[in-house]
């Protein structure tokens, strides 16, 4: 697990009246990671626009640099520019011999050696955090080998990684888990593979990799389950512009579901549909939430949300579904705490690698506040309480658990102090100052 817990004094959130306002929320995350990826793939420069100044996608523009691709503002340790340019090198370019600290960022991890697995003549390593040695990474080597990439992992399928370039061959597999980091490495694998890769997917996942290869001028199908990619073509990409990221709207979107009075509005926010699972539940809870698309960037569509807060009811949240809620289902377990009747979550095992063990960290987070909450080897079940206590939530280094703590204190009887708030910095690091400008006075 990631230590973060403890090396700061315990951040304190305390019950809020109702959310208002407009909110304007940080890039996205999984977006920012593949504009870097796919601009140190493409031939000449791409303009980045709005790209996440966190840890995680922090590592990734380090990690291209380190590479070859010629980034300034990638190397300096000022806040990013809104804009900035990247140089690429091209598909079969990155220097040789270069060792790669991921940090937290299992994106990373999972989708660059991808790329680096068909550059021949290179060989290197990527390693990362406590919590990345825990995370598998045997869920991208194994077909990737089948593609004749040489790639070894250490003990138990986890990192670090060791990827030597090499000629690759395209396939067509069927992933075992529903997981956009798998596909998407494979993708990109495909980009110097002979011939084509096709890769089948159980159910929808994030599609951003396939929409932005798209927009560089890769030969990318798409078809009901499958997604192939034809290799040997080069990319370029003028600017790509990242939206905002609605997994980090997602806890202001839940906090103003569930606190009387709120009505608030989230503006240039992601609302690509294969993103937008936590909205569909919340709204099958009861939740009033309208979207409204604004326009698009690169193929991924944009909008504004408006929340006002209402009665939920709880639900049933099944495997079909998951994937498009993955990192928001923490929040929906907290909503149905709130929500009357009970809630099931199943099919949602993956939740035990994230950057931490979810399934059991929620459970605790939740429970040590009061909720009824069990976990099961597949997702969790809460019973409506409609109240949480005062208390404190261990964020184990996971940034999701640690903003959980944090909104679940505006909603407890009594202030909740959580340790480890410092995680947020993962994904969103103006979190605390967001939420300090939109909480109400009781
Ligand atoms: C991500 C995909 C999801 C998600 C992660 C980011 C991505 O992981 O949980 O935070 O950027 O592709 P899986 O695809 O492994 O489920």
């Amino acid at each position: 697990m990631c230590g973060n817990a403890g090396s700061a004094p315990a951040a304190e959130f305390g019950p809020s009246g109702p959310l208002r306002g407009s909110l304007v929320p940080p890039a996205d995350k999984s977006i920012s990671h593949r504009a870097a990826l796919i601009a140190a793939m493409c031939e000449g420069t791409t303009t980045i626009v709005n790209y996440l100044d966190s840890d995680d996608t922090r590592a990734t523009l380090r990690a291209v640099a380190a590479l070859g691709a010629d980034c300034p503002a990638a190397v300096t340790d000022t806040a990013l520019p809104e804009r900035f340019a990247l140089e690429g090198v091209g598909l079969r370019g990155p220097i040789d011999e270069v060792s790669i600290d991921v940090g937290n960022a299992g994106t990373l991890i999972r989708l660059l050696p991808g790329w680096l697995a068909g550059c021949e003549g290179g060989t290197w390593t990527l390693d990362g955090d406590d919590s990345i040695r825990s995370r598998p990474v045997d869920r991208i080597a194994d077909p990737l080998k089948a593609m004749g990439a040489d790639i070894a992992v250490s003990d138990g399928g986890l990192p670090p990684i060791e990827v030597r370039g090499s000629g690759l061959v395209g396939i067509e597999y069927e992933l075992p888990v529903a997981s956009a980091q798998v596909k998407s490495c494979l993708l990109l694998a495909g980009l110097t593979a002979e011939g084509s890769t096709t890769v089948i997917e159980p159910v929808p996942t994030r599609d951003h990799t396939e929409l932005m290869l798209s927009a560089a001028g890769a030969s990318i199908e798409t078809g009901p389950g499958r997604i192939t990619v034809r290799g040997g073509v080069r990319l370029t990409l003028d600017e790509i512009e990242v939206p905002g990221d609605l997994s980090s709207a997602a806890f202001f979107i839940t906090a103003a579901s569930l606190i009387p009075g709120s009505r608030l509005r989230i503006e240039k926010v992601g609302i690509n549909p294969t993103r937008t699972g936590l909205l569909s539940i919340l709204t099958r809870m009861g939740a009033e939430i309208t979207v409204e698309p604004t326009g698009s960037s690169a193929g991924e569509e944009i909008g504004t949300i408006e929340v006002r807060a209402a009665e939920l009811q709880g639900t049933e949240v099944g495997a079909g579904e998951v994937p498009l809620a993955i990192d928001e289902l923490p929040l929906v377990a907290l909503a149905a705490v709130f929500a009357r009747g009970s809630t099931r979550i199943t099919g949602a095992a993956e939740l035990r690698v994230k950057e931490s063990d979810r399934i059991a960290g929620v459970a605790r987070a939740l429970g040590g506040l009061g909720a009824r909450i069990e976990p099961t080897a597949d997702g969790l079940v809460i019973e409506g309480t409609g109240r949480l206590d005062t208390g404190s939530v261990e964020a184990g280094g996971d940034h999701r658990i640690a903003m959980l703590g944090a909104v679940s204190g505006l909603l407890a009887d009594g202030p909740v102090a959580v340790h480890g708030m410092e995680a947020a910095a993962v994904s969103y690091p103006g979190f605390s100052r967001d939420l300090e400008e939109l909480r109400g006075d009781q």
